[in-house]
């Protein structure tokens, strides 16, 4: 038996889907979205040509942008018959019923290294980056992808085609505001000049495990 019969054989009992039902052109994108491909975004956002590898939120992502949607549900579930690639944020576990009383709340696993500055963070450690709708689904995406320990969001404001989005790049090492020197300045396919606003950064105590 071929390697990928057994592949889908496996995946469908896991998850009840099997690759047979999704398009050939979804499973390609799906599979672009691996660790050594930046999950779909190569190209780092301080670097000409870049484009978001993906899309997490409510809403839909602005036309004209090729990035996966990864919060509807068929999408988790095909990235899942993929395990080693980039996998929808799972929602927290419920709070449990019964606290044990006078028990201190755990100290949060994020801390904020900068705020509203209007550069954007480079570095070597950078994992990806794709459009979220709010600061906490850039923290969602984070505890999603394996060595995680820093995000940055930011208004990368361009032209007319400027968006609502927040651009939410995720990196494996913790940086503070000296990592903040994308200030914008690319020309885009309009002329317009891009440029960035409330750009912060939130380290994360240990990294999102592999
Ligand atoms: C997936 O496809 C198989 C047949 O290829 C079908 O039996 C099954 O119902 C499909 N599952 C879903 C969730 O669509
Ligand atoms: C953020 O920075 C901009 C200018 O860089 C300033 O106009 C704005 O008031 C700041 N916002 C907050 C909430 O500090």
């Amino acid at each position: 038996m071929r390697f990928s019969a057994v592949f889908s054989a496996l995946a469908v009992v896991a998850t009840g889907v099997s690759a047979a039902n999704f398009s050939a052109n979804s499973i390609s994108s799906a599979i672009a979205l691996t660790s050594s491909n930046h999950y779909g975004a190569p190209i780092p956002p301080w670097k000409v040509g870049h484009h978001p590898g993906w899309y997490y939120g409510n809403g839909s992502p602005p036309s004209g942008i090729n990035a996966i949607e990864i919060h509807s549900q068929i999408i988790c579930e095909l990235l899942e018959l993929f395990p080693f690639c980039l996998q929808c944020p799972k929602p927290p576990p419920p709070p449990p019923h019964n606290p044990p009383p006078h028990n201190p709340p755990p100290p949060p696993e994020y801390s904020q290294t900068f705020y509203n500055l209007t550069c954007a963070s480079q570095d070597a450690s950078y994992q990806t980056y794709g459009l979220v709708d709010t600061i906490a689904d850039c923290q969602a995406m984070c505890d999603s992808v394996a060595g995680c320990t820093f995000f940055n969001t930011y208004h990368d404001v361009n032209g007319k085609d400027g968006s609502t989005q927040l651009t939410c790049a995720l990196f494996e090492k913790c940086l503070d505001a000296s990592s903040a020197d994308n200030c914008g300045g690319q020309t885009q396919y309009d002329g317009s000049v891009d440029y960035i606003i409330q750009s912060d950064g939130y380290c994360k105590k240990t990294p999102t495990a592999y």
